[in-house]
């Protein structure tokens, strides 16, 4: 199979591409000594626009035990900071290290990135999309039920990048999948995005359902999903999306409306009691640490996919 030369976007992969990636992610669960030594003597350099604990851990735990390193670069101390321009940072980086992943706020820093450099590069979260996140939460449901076919995920909250990718993996493993977001288009998804993802469960046979209802939206769902009202870089607008999200919360009413056996995932960092109850995060439903724990698996198969030689 053709390897892909970055992981930018779940739309750049295949549905192939993407089980391929899912399969190795369990296989570096359950046997990580076999994969010790795969990217030995290379380096990761791991640059972030934004804060993270999971991303950051993931990648830099993950070239550890692949045998390489990984270069913890805050934006704030590079020299991408002080306007140093993506084209020269992309070619100076691809001459010191082997890959790079990017936390970047404008998604086309991490296409930029790979457009003017000459090694891969891994988006580990942009405005647009946070596909890393949607690799771990898909091996975690995978895991749960034993497949992905025929299941239905659905997302209730933002229209962001958690809810653009979801829409996208969904679509390449054939789930069903539904978003729930409020009326006001401000927190739609982009248009794009749900354009090119409706052609995706178009060709496999799914459904992307697109509702302002939170009840209907979730009824006969195997997955809930939600994420924080305030993404990074939205702080000052706080108090008016806990206003604009009322309603949209998911608690103990929301799960068994989504049936007896649905499962929930968030990507975290959570905030319980706006986009979440406790009684859904910290209840029985709730596999937000095997999720957080798959991001270590999910990430190593990513890099293991594009860096091994
Ligand atoms: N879910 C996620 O990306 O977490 P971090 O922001 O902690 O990396
Ligand atoms: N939507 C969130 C995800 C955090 C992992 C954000 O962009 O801040």
């Amino acid at each position: 199979m053709a390897r892909q030369p970055h992981f930018l976007s779940i739309n750049d992969y295949s549905p192939k591409q993407i089980k391929q990636l899912l399969d190795i992610a369990d296989e570096m669960k359950q046997h990580p000594k076999r994969f010790n030594k795969s990217l030995k003597g290379q380096v990761l350099a791991m640059i972030f626009e934004k804060s993270s604990t999971r991303t950051r851990m993931s990648f830099e735990t993950g070239m550890y035990q692949l045998g390489g390193i990984a270069q913890f670069l805050s934006s704030r101390d590079i020299q991408i900071g002080r306007g140093e321009p993506i084209y020269d940072t992309a070619r100076v980086m691809s001459r010191f290290v082997q890959g790079i992943m990017a936390r970047t706020f404008a998604h086309q820093t991490v296409t930029d990135l790979a457009k003017y450099g000459s090694i891969p590069v891994i988006n580990g979260l942009t405005d647009l999309e946070h596909p890393c996140q949607i690799m771990a939460d898909l091996q975690t449901v995978r895991e749960h039920f034993g497949k992905l076919s025929g299941l239905k995920l659905t997302y209730i909250g933002d229209g962001n990048n958690m809810a653009h990718s979801y829409m996208q993996g969904t679509g390449k493993t054939g789930m069903d999948c539904t978003i729930i977001t409020p009326k006001d288009v401000k927190y739609s998804c982009n248009a794009a995005i749900v354009e090119a993802a409706l052609e995706d469960h178009a060709a496999q046979g799914t459904t992307l359902t697109i509702t302002d209802n939170v009840m209907e939206g979730v009824a006969g769902s195997h997955v809930v999903a939600t994420d924080t009202w305030v993404s990074m870089g939205m702080e000052e607008e706080k108090a008016e999306r806990i206003a604009a999200f009322k309603g949209f919360t998911v608690d103990n009413a929301v799960m068994e409306a989504a049936g007896k056996d649905a499962i929930f995932i968030h990507c975290l960092p959570a905030y319980r009691g706006y986009e979440v109850l406790e009684e859904v995060i910290d209840g029985p439903r709730s596999l937000i640490y095997d999720e957080a724990e798959n991001r270590l698996h999910a990430q190593k198969a990513i890099m293991y996919s594009l860096m091994a030689k």
